[in-house]
């Protein structure tokens, strides 16, 4: 088989970026390792940047994302009993889309398959080869069959765990990394949201987050123990412990209900460089990783897409590959902005298990700054509704 872009990994980066690509013209074969539905099961964040939004307008897969996405024009941020809001709209004339990474990545299957988009699901051995020539293929089985694509480029979306990453040469490869020292436990619930707004709660007892769906679905997340397993944690005691971590008029309105999904995930900020070696490409979570404290994870992703579908339509339109000889510089520079804002509002919100009373007071002191300065809320805001592309 013959394609223009192969893409490794059928999660919201590598679906983008087949969708964008087929409406210029260009060819590709999404290969995925799993099946739609496992991929359509995991639950992740939802809240896009207004870059992201659109994004997926110019994918032409915006029409439900507008219907039945809400607008959220500000956040709220806690600490005790204490509270108060940053309005983006106010700082930054523009907002966020809450609308869930699920119902985004069910929106872009729906329109590959609807416009015959080549998907192929439980591929097996993927390899990479000759990604520093001028005739790149990938290799992979389905069945235990052999296949080849034989392609122009290649970009790797293949998440954290993928193959594209470890394909770079560790002689060319930097990574960096920071592990932190704590998971959030996450409960999907069909309860309405406790407050209008996302609720970012520090308290003495550990970070805590009220998030949403929609009307009546919501999603809360607890900072909990990386040795703590999501069956050590029974609903009465997952709504008790959230409810200790918000201010008490907010837990008080708290309505409560059975979860539909609980899980662990662990906190990493994570980059490799370079994230192009010859005609391989990196993009999304095979990339970079953060924590997810910002929401910053499928935006980052998104902001490697735009840089490499308008990288691929000037190669295909005007052969010219400026904007393909450029993107890691690009995608990396937006990339440590982001890990920069999650890392800085993951240290403002936690609790550490070695934090001495001075860490305590610094963290109180850059709260409370936030709250009474202007011009650190409109840091905030940009950074929350997404730096330029
Ligand atoms: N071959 C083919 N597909 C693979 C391989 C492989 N060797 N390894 C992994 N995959 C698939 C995974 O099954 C997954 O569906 O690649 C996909 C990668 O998807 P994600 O991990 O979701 O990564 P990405 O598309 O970059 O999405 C960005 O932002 O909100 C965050 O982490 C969150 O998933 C989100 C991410
Ligand atoms: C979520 O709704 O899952 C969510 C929202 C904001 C975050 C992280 C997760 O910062």
């Amino acid at each position: 088989m013959r394609t223009q872009v192969c893409i490794i990994g059928g999660g919201p980066s590598g679906l983008l970026l087949s969708q964008l690509l087929h409406r210029k013209g260009i060819d590709s074969i999404v290969l995925e390792r799993k099946t739609r539905d496992y991929v359509l099961g995991r639950i992740r964040a939802g809240i896009l940047e207004t870059g992201f939004v659109e994004l997926m307008r110019e994918a032409g897969v915006g029409a439900r994302m507008d219907a039945e996405g809400f607008t959220h024009d500000g956040t709220v941020i806690a600490y005790g009993e204490e509270e108060f809001g940053i309005s983006f709209h106010a700082h930054t004339g523009t907002d966020v889309m809450v609308y869930g990474q699920t119902e985004l990545t069910r929106d872009l299957y729906d329109a590959r398959e609807a416009a015959n988009g080549k998907l192929v699901f439980n591929v097996e051995d993927v390899q990479i080869n000759d990604a520093q020539s001028e005739a790149p293929y990938v290799t992979y089985h389905v069945d235990g069959i052999a296949h080849r694509i034989d392609c122009d480029y290649i970009a790797g979306c293949d998440g954290f765990h993928g193959v594209s990453r470890q394909t770079i040469p560790t002689s060319v490869r930097r990574e960096y990394e920071k592990v932190y020292p704590f998971g959030w436990l996450g409960v999907l619930s069909e309860t309405p949201p406790v407050h209008n707004e996302l609720i970012y709660s520090w308290s003495e007892r550990g970070f805590a987050l009220c998030s949403m769906r929609n009307a009546n679905l919501s999603r809360y997340y607890i900072q909990c123990s990386l040795s703590d397993s999501p069956d050590d944690w029974t609903d009465t005691a997952f709504w008790g412990e959230l409810k200790r971590r918000i201010p008490s008029r907010h837990a008080e309105a708290l309505v409560t209900g059975p979860s539909i999904e609980k899980s662990i995930a662990p906190l990493r900020s994570f980059v490799t460089e370079p994230m192009r070696w010859g005609r391989l490409f990196l993009c999304g979570d095979a990339a970079h990783i953060v924590p997810p404290t910002g929401a910053k994870g499928l935006n980052t992703a998104a902001s490697d897409i735009h840089y490499l579908y308008h990288g691929l339509v000037q190669f295909y339109q005007d052969k010219d590959t400026a904007g393909l000889d450029a993107y890691s510089e690009k995608a990396l520079a937006r990339v440590w902005k982001a890990e920069r804002f999650s890392w800085s509002t993951t240290n403002l919100l936690h609790r550490y298990p070695d934090q001495s009373e001075f860490d305590l007071k610094m963290q109180r002191a850059e709260i409370d700054f936030l709250r009474g300065n202007d011009a650190a809320q409109k840091v905030f805001a940009q950074n929350y509704v997404g730096l330029p592309y």
